[in-house]
């Protein structure tokens, strides 16, 4: 998975749940419709009278997601980017998405504004398989800014993918293992979506409560012991019941 897969599933979901911040500062959330997804950008559209234009006007972040039929979710924060060539893009839209003339009828469809969002922080978490699986990326420009790579490095390439993996799933040492991903080189970057959940230092004395209570079972067992972060649902548990508080929270 990738930032243009992740993008491509809220596509294929289309209609999904935009959440942006009102003039009080109250979180609001409705249904929108990803209109286009290409070259690692979301388009969408809206009308120039809805409080949902106001609010992108007024704070263009935006948080967004989505759920397929096999279980996988996306979810997506960045700030939404108005379009300049308006009459252009809501006809591109409505070539993309023909059903768009039976509710916006004629030239009634320029009451419509375009937005794009090309970047920012995206999560893929998949509760269809077992144990589950999630991933987290940044991409577009700023990437750089909270992305680590597979040996915890800072990149600053446009479009990476973060790592959450400590080691394969077969629970033997990953590539990057030598500097283990985002635990031993350095805090975590903590975005949004981005370092987070929990990790185990070098305090732990190998007791093995942690696993054995972790739902997931995605602990392994060595010195110390080590979240699995792409299986690991974020429950707490294990933080919970360190007896040496051993374990603790990413990026923190
Ligand atoms: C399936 C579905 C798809 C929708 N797609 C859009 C859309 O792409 N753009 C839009 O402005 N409103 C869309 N709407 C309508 C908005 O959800 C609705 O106008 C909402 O009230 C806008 O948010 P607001 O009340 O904060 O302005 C859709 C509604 C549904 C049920
Ligand atoms: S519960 Fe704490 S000390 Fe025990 S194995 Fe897990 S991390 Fe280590
Ligand atoms: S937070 Fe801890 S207990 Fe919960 S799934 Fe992750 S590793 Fe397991």
């Amino acid at each position: 998975m990738d930032a243009q897969g992740c993008l491509a599933i809220l596509r294929k979901i289309k209609d999904v749940a935009f959440a942006t911040v009102d003039e009080s500062g109250k979180p609001q959330v409705r249904i929108i419709d990803v209109m286009i997804v290409e070259d690692g950008k979301l388009y969408f559209c809206t009308g120039r009278g809805k409080d949902f234009y106001r609010q992108l006007e007024n704070n263009p972040q935006v948080a967004v997601t989505g759920l397929n039929p096999q279980f996988q979710m996306v979810r997506l924060t960045g700030k939404a980017k108005k379009l300049a060539d308006q009459k252009t893009w809501i006809d591109r839209i409505f070539e993309e998405n023909p059903s768009m003339k039976d509710v916006y009828p004629g030239e009634s469809r320029y009451i419509l504004e375009p937005f794009c969002i090309d970047s920012g922080e995206l999560e893929f978490f998949d509760l269809g398989t077992s144990p589950i699986y999630r991933e987290s990326f940044c991409w577009g420009e700023g990437a750089a800014q909270a992305s680590e790579t597979s040996t915890g490095q800072v990149s600053a390439a446009g479009s990476v993918k973060v790592s959450q993996k400590a080691e394969a799933s077969d629970g033997s040492p990953d590539e990057g293992a030598a500097v283990r991903v985002g635990e031993e080189a350095g805090p975590a970057r903590h975005g949004s979506l981005v370092g987070r959940g929990f990790q185990i230092t070098d305090a732990c004395i190998g007791c093995g409560k942690c696993l054995r209570g972790c739902p997931q079972q995605c602990i392994t067992k060595g010195k110390p012991y080590r979240i699995q972060q792409e299986h690991c649902l974020h429950c707490g548990l294990c933080f919970e019941n360190c007896p040496v508080k051993a374990i603790v929270r990413r990026g923190e």
